[in-house]
């Protein structure tokens, strides 16, 4: 591999509301993780843009929401004060926008209309009686330009990685195709189609054991929950209906307090002599007693993540910012004039 190989991470999230215990296992556990290569320079993006295809009534949310993200980011330890760790602005990375219009030139309005994530996100917004805009109709393209304006060129050796949910994954396949799209057009190995990188762990549900956690849906452990609300959401947790006495044989798989445990404890050991005595008839053991268990181990894992919100709150998370946005801006700028370049778009002679 040659040694001027060039290795790069983006990956985002919309500032739409607080980060919750989802968060952490569906994406930001993957982030930390990847901290640590030093070697790849990383761009975390605020997608404050994207936010607006659905909170474009909530503005001030999405304003709050941009800081609190950043506090989030940072509590569950990522670190802009790496050299090779950038927080990125979306909205503030102009070459972006111009990116992404390049790319919506090559982009068929009716494959838009017949992505899947787009009708299931359309009939939900026509649902609820919200206008499908424009700017909604293009976000996977959009989605496409956060990631390709870090692209590398398409050369052996050079990366560009995207770690994510699950739920991503279509979004980079349009990402994906659009760097093929263009390289083939142009004649140029201009954009690199990036890798997904997925957590193996599998969505979380929600405290409601009801589909996923959100953030809107009443049913989250948020990472800024302080010990007694944790408490009160884990007592106020379904578990299994059927479990009705303490000697009832109970069912832990698809119970969301054991399914908790399963993801969060570090004593394995633990957590399966919890499961033999729940499932076994004629053994006492109460839902009390293990939430019990599960408050203790989630109030654990937040105390550090506490400790380090706490310290973030006083870091100037504007200038950490401001430096990541100067950063992915440099590089944006770059691929930019290639892509004109590629496209005889300018001044003539
Ligand atoms: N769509 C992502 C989400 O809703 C956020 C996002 C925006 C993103 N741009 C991105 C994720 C680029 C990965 C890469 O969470």
């Amino acid at each position: 591999m040659p040694e001027s190989s060039v290795k790069r991470i983006l990956t985002g999230m919309r500032p739409t509301g607080d980060l919750h215990l989802g968060h952490k296992v569906g994406a930001l556990d993957l982030w930390k993780a990847a901290q640590n290569n030093v070697g790849i320079e990383q761009f975390y993006l605020v997608a404050d843009m994207q936010a607006l295809t659905t909170h474009l009534e909530e503005l001030q949310k999405v304003k709050s929401s941009v800081r609190t993200i950043v506090l989030d980011w940072m509590s569950v330890g990522l670190d802009p004060r790496n050299s090779h760790v950038h927080f990125v602005l979306q909205s503030q990375v102009r070459a972006r926008g111009m990116i992404s219009h390049y790319l919506m030139m090559q982009t068929p309005f009716n494959a838009l209309e017949a992505n899947p994530t787009i009708k299931t996100e359309r009939a939900n917004l026509e649902k609820q009686g919200k206008s499908v805009t424009a700017g909604f109709m293009v976000y996977p393209v959009d989605q496409s330009a956060d990631i390709l304006m870090v692209s590398p060129e398409n050369l052996d050796g050079n990366q560009l990685l995207v770690p994510v949910g699950a739920d991503q994954i279509p979004h980079l396949e349009d990402a994906r195709d659009a760097a093929r799209k263009f390289n083939k057009a142009h004649g140029v190995e201009l954009l690199m189609a990036c890798e997904p990188q997925v957590s193996e762990v599998p969505r979380l549900v929600g405290t409601d054991g009801d589909g996923k956690m959100g953030k809107s849906t009443n049913n989250a452990i948020f990472l800024s929950d302080s010990p007694s609300v944790v408490r009160d959401k884990v007592m106020g947790m379904f578990t299994d209906p059927n479990h009705i006495r303490l000697t009832d044989a109970g069912d832990v798989e698809n119970n969301p307090v054991f399914i908790y445990l399963r993801a969060f404890s570090k004593d394995r050991e633990m957590v399966r002599g919890l499961e033999e005595d729940y499932k076994k008839p004629g053994v006492p053991l109460g839902d009390v007693a293990v939430k019990n268990v599960l408050i203790q181990c989630i109030n654990e894992m937040l105390g550090p993540i506490r400790e380090r919100r706490l310290a973030a709150e006083n870091e100037p998370v504007g200038d950490f910012l401001r430096h990541g946005t100067q950063r992915a801006s440099e590089i944006a700028d770059e691929v930019l004039v290639k892509m004109e370049n590629a496209m005889s778009v300018g001044y003539p002679d």
